[in-house]
């Protein structure tokens, strides 16, 4: 089997970067190891930067997603039982996000893939890559098969087969984990507030999302390793209240809890991001904890760097963009990592966090709260960081 760029994983980077090249004429096969409901089903932010957006509308795939996604022009912080709205428009020059789930991405790249682009195959796993020769060594409905490609992009995420093929004398790995983790709820029911909700408690952080009118997403911090099944639904409920109590009579509804995980948290960077033939680009690169909702983001800039720098090598006959694919990448990367941090950093509770500590956490969000520079540096970091 051969094509130009192999791509191995197909999430949303995958997905995205397939229909890429389709539009710019250049071949792609996508393997993916899991199958086409795991893909569709798995949870993750759903929070889509401007940037996003446009690419996927340019891209031909944003016809659901302008129909039931969910323009937001704002956040709210919650800290010491007050709120504190921050106008994304306002603060960015007309800037928002769009809130449109990542397994609403995926289904609808995967429907355009299926119908116009080149072979997408499920439950295809990728055994090795040979970096300088570009071949993915895959078995797929029990065959074993080689794919020859003149690139490869690895798109399979932290644990996926691409990252480990780089040599560990090439490659460093920047990292950080927290000492906590988010329990993450679907419900029944219509979300609370028409704004995502960012709550900072003494018990910990809590987050008010949405995936539809009538679906609400939230999420409790809670102790590194800690199994869903021990937090009983009215207990999820009770400890949301607590952390999301103001002084203004707000109310959360509750409803019918139809899902229910546990999100570690950490920080990941490998550099470089391209080795010899091979590409890394999305969670294959990169990990940020969720706060703030950078990860997809981030892996469509990745994609779109690729995207334009063989399309430009292609025209131009010069390398120039792809050899500078991983200098380009990085640098938007730091930035979401670095925003990504600090949000993390400022509202959630370490369990060896000191009193002075907690009255800095406390400051901070003052600060943002009635300084517009403050405000404006997390709506910056919030609607996203240009390609
Ligand atoms: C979500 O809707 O799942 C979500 C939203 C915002 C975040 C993280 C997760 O910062």
């Amino acid at each position: 089997m051969r094509t130009t760029v192999g791509i191995v994983g197909g999430g949303p980077a995958g997905l995205l970067l397939a229909r890429l090249l389709h539009r710019a004429g250049i071949d792609s096969v996508v393997l993916e190891s899991r199958d086409r409901t795991y893909v569709e089903r798995r949870q993750r932010a759903g929070i889509l930067e401007q940037g996003t957006a446009d690419v996927l509308r340019a891209a031909g795939a944003g016809a659901r997603m302008d129909r039931e996604g969910l323009r937001h022009d704002g956040i709210e912080l919650r800290f010491e039982r007050r709120r504190h709205r921050i106008d994304f428009p306002a603060l960015t020059g007309g800037r928002a996000v769009t809130v449109y789930a990542q397994t609403e991405v995926c289904k609808d790249l995967i429907a355009l893939q299926l119908a116009e682009g080149g072979p997408l195959l499920f439950e295809a796993e990728a055994l090795d890559i040979d970096a300088e020769r570009a071949r993915v060594r895959f078995r797929h409905g029990g065959v074993e098969s080689v794919l020859e490609c003149e690139y490869v992009v690895g798109c399979d995420g932290s644990w996926g087969v691409a990252r480990r093929t780089v040599p560990a004398g090439v490659s460093r790995v920047f990292e950080r984990g927290y000492p906590f983790a988010w329990l993450g709820v679907l419900a029944d029911v219509p979300p609370s507030h028409d704004e995502l909700v960012y709550a900072r408690h003494a018990r910990g952080f809590a987050l008010l999302s949405m995936r539809s009118p009538a679906v609400s997403r939230l999420y409790l911090q809670v102790p590194e390793g800690t199994d869903a099944e021990d937090w009983a639904d009215d207990a999820i409920w009770t400890e949301l209240e607590r952390r999301f109590a103001t002084d203004d009579g707000w109310r959360l509804a509750r409803g019918t809890i139809t899902q229910k995980s546990v999100t570690p948290m950490r920080s990941f960077v490998q550099e470089p991001m391209r080795h010899q033939r091979l590409f890394l680009a999305g969670d294959a690169a990169h990990i940020v904890p969720p706060t703030g909702a950078k990860g997809l983001n981030l892996a469509v800039g990745d994609v779109v760097t690729f995207a334009r720098a063989l399309v430009s090598e292609r025209e131009t006959g010069s390398p120039a963009l792809l050899n500078s694919y991983s200098a380009d990448c990085l640098r938007r990367v730091w930035q979401a990592e670095r925003f990504s941090y600090d949000m993390t950093t400022l509202l959630h509770r370490a369990p060896d966090a000191t009193a002075f500590e907690d009255r800095l956490q406390v400051a901070r969000l003052e600060r943002i709260g009635s300084s517009r520079a403050a405000a404006t540096d997390l709506a910056e970091g919030y609607t996203g960081f240009p390609w």
